[in-house]
């Protein structure tokens, strides 16, 4: 979807997505040192605002404007400061070392440009940083619950994990995530990588 579709959907609904953290996000970076942050595809900025809220030094990024300004409301109605910046990830500029968190949550993009997004923001986290991915995975089309039905925007662990060089990669692993619906619990299939960048000389 291009940033028009997102904004038409972020313009349809108040809010598309939670207004609190996606749970994993905050199950596995919750209470670490806070530091410079980048959300990829930050959306409606749910998780960036959250990390602002924990000391993070937040930009969130995102091709929807619309995107973004609810982000902003949502960073005033908690008061916290985020910046944002509208842009589209296949160009924006990440920098190299930069960032001691580098977020991507649930950013649907197919490939060969998933890959390229994935291989810099992983250039793009500084020694001693974190990556943390997380996505529909593609068993979800079929198995899980919600998400995208085009697995060629969906993710897997593998092909995540290839583009890590010189991280400690803590975490990789289809996970379950619990969905209430109209129809009753259900469960979606994410992928999931953590990985930690080495302090110092292996690049
Ligand atoms: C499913 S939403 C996830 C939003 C947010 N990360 C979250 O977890 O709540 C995907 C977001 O990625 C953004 N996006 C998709 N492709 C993009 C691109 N090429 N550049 C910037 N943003 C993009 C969309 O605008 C949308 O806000």
């Amino acid at each position: 979807m291009n940033a028009q579709g997102w904004d038409d959907r972020y313009r349809d609904a108040e809010f598309v997505w939670s207004v609190g953290p996606n749970e994993t996000v905050q199950k596995y970076l919750h209470g670490l040192t806070p530091g410079s942050a980048l959300d990829l595809g930050a959306g409606e900025c749910r998780n960036a605002v959250w990390l602002a809220s924990q000391g993070w030094n937040v930009t969130a990024v995102d091709f929807s404007r619309i995107g973004l300004d609810k982000g902003r409301k949502l960073a005033a109605n908690k008061g916290v400061d985020v910046t944002f910046v509208v842009a589209d990830v296949e160009i924006f500029d990440m920098g190299y070392r930069a960032w001691d968190l580098v977020l991507v949550s649930y950013l649907q993009i197919p490939n060969p440009q998933r890959l390229s997004v994935l291989e810099r923001a992983a250039e793009a986290v500084a020694p001693d940083g974190l990556l943390m991915v997380i996505a529909h995975d593609r068993s979800n089309v079929a198995d899980g619950w919600g998400g995208p039905p085009d697995e060629a925007v969906c993710y897997s662990v593998e092909e995540t994990v290839s583009v890590l060089h010189g991280f400690d990669v803590q975490i990789a692993g289809v996970i379950e995530r619990d969905v209430d619906t109209e129809s009753g619990p259900r469960v979606a299939l994410d992928t999931l990588v953590v990985a930690h960048r080495a302090k110092t000389g292996v690049s």
